[in-house]
């Protein structure tokens, strides 16, 4: 229920706020409250899927705003700037980022067995649904993929007849072993890969 009450506006507030603040609002739900361990899991399912998607939105929102003001240029900018701020997250509980196989931010690679079997499990099944699985000592890990869904992605990440000229300058300038381009709408862009220690 606290999802629907508290969690939306809480996480428009995260975006600006410092992460201090902002982490004491992620719900820690008590494993002994929940029938099955299934449902225990499903439930912190739903809270990282809340948290990614709302990031996502805010991430875009203001992505397409920072076009519209300086041009694609400018929004690379913004997205070097935002990177860290808005693209990780770490709580006490929860710690979330985005990761890539062919990646722009080498600090977005892949690390480790389980993020590349993920990946391999979305770029094949193409699915849309998150998942998360036990990995030990009672940590979590999960994953949401994320797929290219609009046009506009395709400026900086696209093939090159569909790049940006002024934005690929500014992507080399900022990441020069830039792996992230050549995509097309619907491809698979990366994950939301969060590790949860409750
Ligand atoms: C204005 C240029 C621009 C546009 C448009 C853009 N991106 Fe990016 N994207 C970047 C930059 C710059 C980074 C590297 C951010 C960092 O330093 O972590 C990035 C990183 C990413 C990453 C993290 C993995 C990696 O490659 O390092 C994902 C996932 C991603 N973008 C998805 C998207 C999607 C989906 C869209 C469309 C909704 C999109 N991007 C639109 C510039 C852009």
């Amino acid at each position: 229920m606290w999802r629907h009450v508290t969690f939306g506006a809480t996480l428009l507030l995260v975006a600006c706020q410092s992460s201090q603040e902002s982490q004491s609002k992620v719900p820690v739900p008590d494993s002994s409250a929940y029938p099955t361990r299934a449902s225990y899991l499903e439930e912190w399912r739903q809270i990282a899927d809340s948290l990614t998607v709302e990031r996502q939105r805010v991430i875009l929102q203001n992505l397409l705003s920072a076009a519209e003001r300086e041009g694609w240029a400018g929004a690379v900018r913004y997205c070097h700037a935002a990177a860290e701020t808005l693209t990780f997250y770490k709580g006490e509980k929860i710690y979330f980022q985005r990761v890539a196989l062919r990646n722009r931010n080498p600090k977005n690679a892949l690390a480790d067995s389980l993020d590349e079997a993920a990946y391999k499990r979305f770029a094949e099944t193409k699915s849309k649904e998150s998942f998360i699985v036990e990995v030990g000592n009672g940590t979590l890990r999960y994953y949401r993929p994320i797929y290219i869904p609009m046009v506009q992605c395709l400026k900086c990440h696209g093939k090159p007849q569909d790049l940006d000229g002024p934005a690929l300058a500014e992507i080399r300038k900022r990441y020069p072993k830039d792996k992230a381009v050549d995509f097309a709408q619907g491809d698979l862009r990366g994950m939301w890969k969060a590790e949860i220690r409750p």
